[in-house]
């Protein structure tokens, strides 16, 4: 049966790899990957990063499949200059747009009509040098923000600012091309978090619409669509098994 999907409604998919270990469940990842993901899958050294991949695109297929009568090895995707995938339209015409995200312990995919979208998680565990990162990439104002933060609460703002830059950047498509000092997100107490723009990216921040989630202790998830601020849209988020609860 079809699912559902409002026209604004975001619907995000959550996988945990590490509850994955059916060998027979595996098996039949493999079997719906095409034959570029295959090779892909191959070449990973570490079997946890294999693993991760493989249920990665599992979440990916089954998924769509919830919203259209195609099989989850029928899908073909389309890629464009940075490698941003998309269902390809000689398959499926329909305007569904998604975007997938994974990192330790965490996979996740978003999927919406029509506007553009991207998602980013990140382990808060992760060890990074987070403001040196954050001295070379981030805004001005975002630095200062950090810096200002006691220590203990420095790594977990450091994350919400990444996700939150990299969701855009992955909703525009066009990957580490788009100058990360050159926009920078603003946390307003109560009120979420405003994006602002450098004039050399010639983008509006009432395009645009952001959202933060905390699925697990250690992750942090967040969600950029290009739709008017505007619009009121709602997100649903849902954790599945591919091809076992979707
Ligand atoms: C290309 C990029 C999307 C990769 O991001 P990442 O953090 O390594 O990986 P994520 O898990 O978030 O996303 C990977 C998925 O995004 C999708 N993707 C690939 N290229 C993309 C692009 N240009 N735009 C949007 N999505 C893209 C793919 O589905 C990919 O899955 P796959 O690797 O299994 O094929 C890009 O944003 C990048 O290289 N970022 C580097 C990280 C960084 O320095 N961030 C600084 C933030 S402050």
């Amino acid at each position: 049966m079809r699912l559902l999907l409002p026209k604004t409604t975001i619907h995000i998919w959550l996988v945990f790899p590490d509850q994955i270990n059916d060998e027979a469940l595996l098996a039949r990842y493999v079997d719906i990957l095409n034959a570029d993901e295959k090779k892909r899958w191959q070449r990973f050294h570490f079997a946890k990063h294999r693993h991760q991949f493989l249920i990665a695109r599992a979440l990916v297929r089954s998924t769509l499949s919830c919203y259209a009568d195609i099989r989850p090895a029928d899908w073909r995707f389309i890629f464009n200059q940075y490698g941003k995938p998309e269902i390809a339209p000689t398959l499926w015409s329909q305007p569904l747009r998604f975007n997938l995200a994974h990192t330790d312990g965490l996979i996740v995919c978003a999927v919406v009509w029509e506007h553009a979208l991207g998602v980013d998680v990140e382990n808060v565990q992760k060890k990074h040098e987070t403001l040196k990162i954050a001295e070379h990439v981030f805004s001005k104002q975002e630095v200062a923000d950090l810096v200002s933060l006691p220590e203990a609460d420095q790594t977990e703002r450091f994350y919400h600012y990444w996700t939150l830059k990299e969701a855009y950047i992955k909703a525009k498509g066009m990957g580490l091309a788009l100058p990360l000092d050159q926009f920078g997100f603003r946390f307003i107490e109560n009120h979420g978090v405003e994006i602002g723009f450098d004039p050399c990216l010639d983008d509006n921040p009432s395009h645009w619409q952001f959202w933060q989630f905390k699925p697990s202790l250690h992750h942090i998830v967040a969600l950029a669509l290009q739709a008017e601020s505007s619009a009121s849209y709602h997100v649903d988020m849902k954790t599945v098994i591919p091809l076992q609860t979707v």
